[in-house]
Formats: structure tokens, C-alpha cells, sequence
């Protein structure tokens, strides 16, 4: 919430973000004076010290001599209770440990990728989830997450777009909220509540050429307007620590940068809790080239704001030295300590520093658990294309070829950082749609390999194909092809998927595609030749369940693309909220801003998806016309389900700021809703338009909403939708 609003020269001004401390008290204030009070110097580094149990030779010893303040990659209960035993008992300062892990869409009941939840467009699905996986992690003796990532990603080649909410500011703002609160809880202090951490503080999701870990360079006004939001709707949802990045922004380091980390973080935000460097974030400095060695490394993290320092050793190393030195001042540690106490202590770690195993046994992968993933993945499915009605397919009297290297793939669907997830927790879709078709004999092949040259088995496929009444295709991405070091310079199917695909279709058999994979492809050719198309990302543990209920029409899809589809690679980076140009594409002329032998619109755009009935969007009404740059507009509109299955449409309101002093997009989301309609039924929807999604950064980086028209569309995609306009005056 944007505060303290003033007026100049007929704009709007919405100053600084008021304070956010939802999660401290004076109690903890006074409890952290006191403790720091009784720490020596090599005690209160230790608190800044992170390492990972798995990589370490000793870890007690560590523990023992009061070297460590957090532990991540502890993957058991029993670990976690000895090493915190240890802590408490045998450490100098009695301090609790942190444990912190990559608990980022599951910890062992595993949903679907944050991408796929995006899909959803749901953020009480999307809180529910992350309630349970905290209920689960936290039962295992983790007490923090390194989640939500809410890196906005623009370019698909980059394989972390997987861990994210994708493309849109709007909805990865919405996303973070729910991941947030899902974690958090609204009281820190329970012991079922995992610690958040928003990450990859900031702009990681911007490297170059989609190339992970790759140097950013953005204007002030792309960092405002697109990559902090999410960061700043995270802060504003309580989460208690903030990771800083690997990348280099705009020169500076995101893990030495005091611009983001203390300025914007603290300054503008009122963050209270801590950061955490990415993994050995701190000691890369060197390799960046802003700092001659370890010790110049830790100077410069500690002084931007950077309070633990994940697997560098650099904190560990060099800053005692450094304190000695005179170069970092005892107090500057001192505040790096009390945010990570601040944390320990509002997140109940000193009441509840153990694993529960009583609970371990009654939660993980419980039936309501199972079900709450089924739910989710089913959501996470977006329909794509359904020529001819042909989906849902009826389960009965049909003669199914079920084909292609991913369909019996139990890995896959787990996407990147599973967390404790197994391939053996996983239905495969071969599975899911066997188990809705009992009795029926549903023949299957493989066809070709995910990602080899061997053509062996496509013979057989297609010989199965063509004795089927309708074929399935199940076709896409391993789980490590995306995720971290996950990126692509290819985004169609590896290896020799494509030729299956081809060889399938040419049998003339309706053909379903199911795609599984972990961001938007490139996929011109089964856009235009297959059927029907299911995008189904990775679902995690109840991927072929939620695949069958779309299928064979259990659920009617409902999901809708969290980020551009490119026809190639070479429309990349692509997405709906970009700007008009001066020239702005035109198909009948070469002097527009286009390319010579490819469209300039995508495949499909951000907001698309299908459902197997339709939706009448009438009666847009915008009141009032005219409103002061304070004022609010309410936008209402009809949707109507005129086919025959009931539904949830996703109901998208967008607008446009034509004429400014400086230029914005064409487009951008500033609301939607989920709204189930039966047959025949109809809703009425309002949205409010203010000066929080009115506004936009000026070159002053000040938020002010300016006088004239304003564009309004409400529809079901961002290519789509009814048409209206307001006026704001002076
Ligand atoms: C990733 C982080 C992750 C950390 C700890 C890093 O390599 O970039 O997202 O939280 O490892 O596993």
C-alpha cells in the first residue's frame, strides 16, 4: 500500500511505504538487546554464518564451538534434533539453530511448480499449499524456506521462469501475498509456520539472454515497475527474510548492493527482518570484480545490507578480522545479528527449536494432503487448443493410444527442487488415465527417449497410433531442463520429439497433446497440426490424476497462461505489458517495428487458456467517467457461462495509460477474478481502479497518477476483451 499521497502540478504523489513490522514486539526488541549484550565478537558472527549440513565435514564441531547460526540442507528429523541438542546445550551462547531449505512447491507431497500455480490464477489454492508444506517441513524440524522466489521472468530461455509466477507484475505481486501468508501463517510463532524468504533480491530473473546467473542491466524504471513489485507485495506480507541475488545489477552486485538491499529494502520498504546471500553469493563478488579478495567480499556485503552469509565463508573467514581492522565497525555486526535474532525469535525458535515426529507420521502425504495436490494440479492445467470439441474424451468405447517418452515418466512432474519429493510418490499420466478407465485396455509406447537421437521406438508408436480411435501424446522436458542452471537456447521438444509428434499426427488419428515441462516453449508446428493441446507444466505428485480429471472432463479446465508463448526463439524476450514503440508493428509495411520472416504476436498470449465451455463477457460499465487523480473508478461487467458444463472462468481487467510524461505499455493487468459459473449462469463483477493501479513512476521515480484518458479492458485473456474509458482530470 502506497501511503502519504500529495498533490503536485494536478499528479498525485504517493510517497514512502510506512513500516511494516508485523511479525516483532517490544518483548523480542528486549530480549535481542539482551542476548547481544552477552555475545563475544566470534559468537555473534557465528549467527551471520550459514552452511549447508551436507557439504560440511563436521558439522557438530561447527555447532559445538558456536560457528554456525543455520543450517540448510539438514534432510531428516534426527539430524535436526542432534545438531540442535547440540546447540542448545553445548554451544557458548545456547542460541537455536535455523534450519533452512529449498521448500519451494512441496516438501514431501510435492504440487505443482510455482509456474503451474501461477496458472491457476488462485491465490487461496496457492495459500493452502504452502500452508501444507510448512505443516510438513516444519513437522521434519525446518523452520525456514527459501521461498517464495518471486523473480519476475520475461524470457523462457531461463530456466528459474519455472520457480516463479512468471511474466506480470500484477500476478506475481498476488502470487507472493499467498505464498507468503501460506508459509507464514498470520502468527510466525507457531510450530507448524515456515519462515519465508522472498528471493532473488533483485532482478535476477533479467539476465541476458535468459543465460542463468548472467549480468542484469535495466532502467530505474523496468526495476520499479516490473522486477521490485513482488518484493515489495512479499514485505508488505510479513515475510521475515529476503535472499539477495547472484547477478550484477547495473554494475553493482545484487548481493553488494546498498541501493536495493538498504535503501529501497529498508529505507523505502521497512523490512525488519534479514537477508541471507544466495549460495556463496558474497565470496562471487571476487569473480564479479568488485572485490580483490574474501575479506574485501565480506566488507562489502555487511555495509550493503546482507546479514548472513550462505556457504561463502567469507563472514566466517574475515569478518573478525575486518572488525579488528577497524574496517567494519562492531556495531554494523551487531545489526546484522539482531535482524537474524529478531527472526529466531519471532518465529518461535526458542519455544519449539525441535522436529515433531509424532506429527511427521500423521501429515506427510496424508490423504487431505493428496487431495489439496490433485485440486492444485488440476487448476495449474491450461487448455490450449480443443479443435472440434474433441476433448473430453469419454472413458468408455474408446479405443486409447497413450504415446511418447513422458507418459509414463514418474520424474518429470516433480519439476526442480522437489524438496523430499520421489518419483515413486508420483502418478504418471499413463497411470492417472488407466486408473479413470477401469477395464478398458490402453495400450501404450514410448516412442523416443526425452532427449536422444534414437528413433528405434517410433515405429511402434505410430503402429499404435493408427489402431486407436484417438491418441494421447505425452511430450516435453525433463525436470532438469529447467529450474537452476536449467536454461535453453531451444525452446521446442529435445531430441527427437517433434519427428514422434509428426509421425503421430500424419496417422490421422485425433491427437492430444500433453505437454509436461517447466516454462512456455516455442511449439509452431503442434499449435497448428495437433487437435488438441493441454499445457500440464509439472503437477508434482498427482500430475496423471489431475491430467485424466481434464481429460475426461472430471474438471473443466480453468487455468490461464502466466507468461507469453513464443512462436521461437527469436521473438524472445516477448510479453503482453510492453511498450507501443514509435512505430508499432503493422503487417503491411517493413518500416514497423517487426521481424521479415516471423509474426510479432506470440503463439498464445499471457492470459490464454480454454475451458470446455464459454464464457459471454457483456455490460461493460465504467462509473464515473471523470474522476480527480485521488479518485476511483469502479468497472463492472457480466459473464455469462453459455455452454453446458459448469465452470470457473478467470476474469481478467487490464488498462492503459495512452498518453503520459513518460511512455507506458500497451497493457497491464490490474485485476482479476476466479468465478464459477453453472450453465446458463450469470455474475456480475466489479473491480476498483485508484491511484495504486493508476499510477506509475515518473523519471523522478515518484508515483503519481497524471490527467487524461485511460483505456480499460475486462476479458478473458490479454489479446482480448470488452473495451472502455475514463478521464482524469485535474
Ligand atoms: C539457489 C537458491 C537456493 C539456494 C539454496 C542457490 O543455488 O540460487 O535459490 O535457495 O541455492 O539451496
Amino acid at each position: 500500500m502506497r501511503k502519504l499521497g500529495l498533490f503536485v502540478t494536478g499528479a498525485v504523489i504517493w510517497g514512502m511505504l510506512v513500516a511494516a513490522r508485523p511479525w516483532t514486539s517490544p518483548e523480542i526488541e528486549a530480549k535481542i538487546d539482551q542476548i547481544v549484550a552477552g555475545l563475544p565478537l566470534e559468537q555473534k558472527i557465528g549467527q551471520l554464518v550459514q552452511v549447508s549440513w551436507r557439504n560440511v565435514e563436521d558439522p557438530e564441531t561447527l555447532v559445538r564451538e558456536g560457528k554456525v547460526g543455520s543450517f540448510l540442507n539438514v534432510l531428516d528429523a534426527k539430524t535436526a534434533r542432534a545438531l540442535q541438542e547440540i546447540a542448545l546445550h553445548e554451544s557458548p551462547s545456547h542460541i537455536p539453530l535455523i534450519f533452512g531449505l529449498d521448500v519451494i512447491h512441496g516438501y514431501r507431497t510435492i504440487f505443482p511448480i510455482p509456474l503451474a500455480g501461477a496458472a491457476s490464477w488462485d491465490p487461496e489454492l496457492i495459500r493452502r499449499n504452502c500452508r501444507i508444506a510448512a505443516e510438513e517441513a516444519t513437522a521434519e524440524g525446518v523452520h525456514w524456506t527459501f521461498a517464495p522466489m518471486v523473480d519476475i521472468a520475461r524470457d523462457p530461455r531461463w530456466g528459474r521462469i519455472a520457480e516463479g509466477a512468471g511474466e506480470d507484475p500484477f500476478l506475481g505481486s498476488v502470487m507472493a501475498r499467498a505464498r507468503v501468508k501460506g508459509f507464514q501463517g498470520d502468527h510466525l510463532g507457531d510450530a507448524n509456520r515456515l519462515v519465508a524468504c522472498a528471493k532473488h533480491f533483485v532482478g535476477y530473473g533479467a539476465a541476458i539472454g535468459g543465460r542463468d546467473y548472467n549480468t542484469t542491466d535495466m532502467s530505474d524504471w523496468t526495476l520499479r515497475t516490473i522486477y521490485l513489485p513482488p518484493f515489495e507485495a512479499a514485505v508488505e506480507a510479513g515475510v521475515a527474510t529476503v535472499m539477495s541475488a547472484f547477478n550484477d545489477l547495473n554494475g553493482i552486485p545484487a548481493s553488494a548492493n546498498r541501493f536495493t538491499l538498504t535503501r529501497i529494502l529498508r529505507q523505502e520498504w521497512g523490512f525488519q527482518g534479514f537477508v541471507v546471500s544466495d549460495w556463496n553469493a558474497i565470496t562471487e563478488l571476487i569473480n564479479h570484480g568488485v572485490a580483490g579478495n574474501k575479506a574485501e567480499a565480506a566488507e562489502k556485503a555487511l555495509r550493503a545490507g546482507v546479514d548472513m552469509d550462505m556457504m561463502g565463508f567469507a563472514y566466517s573467514d574475515e569478518l573478525a578480522n575486518l572488525v579488528r581492522r577497524g574496517l567494519i565497525s562492531e556495531t554494523d555486526v551487531d545489526q546484522a545479528v539482531r535482524r537474524v535474532l529478531r527472526v529466531k525469535l519471532a518465529s518461535g525458535l526458542f519455544e519449539h527449536p525441535f522436529p515433531d515426529e509424532d506429527r511427521a507420521k500423521r501429515v506427510i502425504l496424508s490423504p487431505e494432503h493428496l487431495e489439496a495436490a490433485r485440486q492444485a494440479a488440476r487448476e495449474g492445467i491450461v487448455l490450449l487448443k480443443n479443435e472440434g470439441n474433441l476433448l473430453p474424451l469419454s472413458t468408455t468405447g474408446l479405443r486409447l493410444a497413450v504415446v511418447g517418452p513422458l507418459a509414463d515418466d514418474r520424474d518429470a512432474p516433480l519439476g526442480s527442487w522437489a524438496c523430499l519429493g520421489r518419483p515413486a510418490d508420483v502418478i504418471s499420466v499413463l497411470a492417472g488415465i488407466r486408473e479413470a478407465m477401469p477395464g478398458s485396455d490402453v495400450a501404450f509406447a514410448k516412442g523416443c527417449a526425452i532427449d536422444s537421437d534414437d528413433t528405434s521406438g517410433v515405429a511402434e508408436a505410430v503402429k499404435l497410433a493408427a489402431q486407436s480411435d484417438v491418441v494421447v501424446l505425452v511430450v516435453g522436458e525433463s525436470r532438469r531442463m529447467s529450474g537452476e542452471g536449467g536454461s535453453r537456447a531451444f525452446l521446442g521438444l529435445p531430441g527427437r520429439q517433434l519427428d514422434l509428434v509428426k509421425r503421430v499426427v500424419a496417422t490421422g488419428k485425433p491427437t492430444v497433446v500433453v505437454l509436461i515441462n517447466g516454462r512456455p516453449l516455442a511449439i509452431p508446428w503442434i499449435a497448428e497440426h495437433a487437435t488438441a493441446i493441454l499445457e500440464t507444466w509439472q503437477l508434482g505428485v498427482q500430475h496423471g490424476r489431475a491430467v485424466a480429471d481434464v481429460l475426461f472432463g472430471m474438471y473443466n479446465p480453468s487455468g490461464k497462461l502466466p507468461a507469453t508463448f513464443p512462436r521461437c526463439v527469436g521473438q524472445v524476450p516477448i510479453f503482453y505489458n510492453h511498450k507501443n514503440t514509435g512505430r508499432p508493428p503493422r503487417e503491411d509495411t517493413r518500416w514497423t517495428s517487426r521481424y521479415v520472416d516471423a509474426p510479432s504476436t506470440p503463439q498464445f498470449p499471457f492470459g490464454f487458456g480454454l475451458s470446455y465451455t464459454k464464457y459471454e463477457y457483456r455490460d461493460l460499465k465504467i462509473e464515473p467517467t471523470q474522476i480527480g487523480p485521488a479518485g476511483k473508478v469502479h468497472v463492472s461487467v457480466t459473464v455469462e457461462n453459455v455452454g453446458r458444463r459448469a465452470g470457473e472462468e478467470i476474469v481478467q481487467l487490464y488498462i492503459r495509460d495512452p498518453v503520459a510524461s513518460v511512455t507506458r505499455p500497451v497493457r497491464e493487468l490490474k485485476g482479476f477474478r476466479r468465478v464459477h459459473l453453472d450453465p446458463g449462469e450469470s455474475k456480475r463483477l466489479s473491480f476498483e481502479l485508484g491511484p495504486e493501479e493508476l499510477g506509475f513512476y515518473n523519471v523522478r521515480s515518484e508515483w503519481v497518477v497524471e490527467p487524461g484518458k485511460f483505456e480499460v479492458w475486462v476479458g478473458p485473456s490479454s489479446a482480448e476483451g470488452l473495451h472502455g474509458e475514463f478521464f482524469v482530470v485535474d
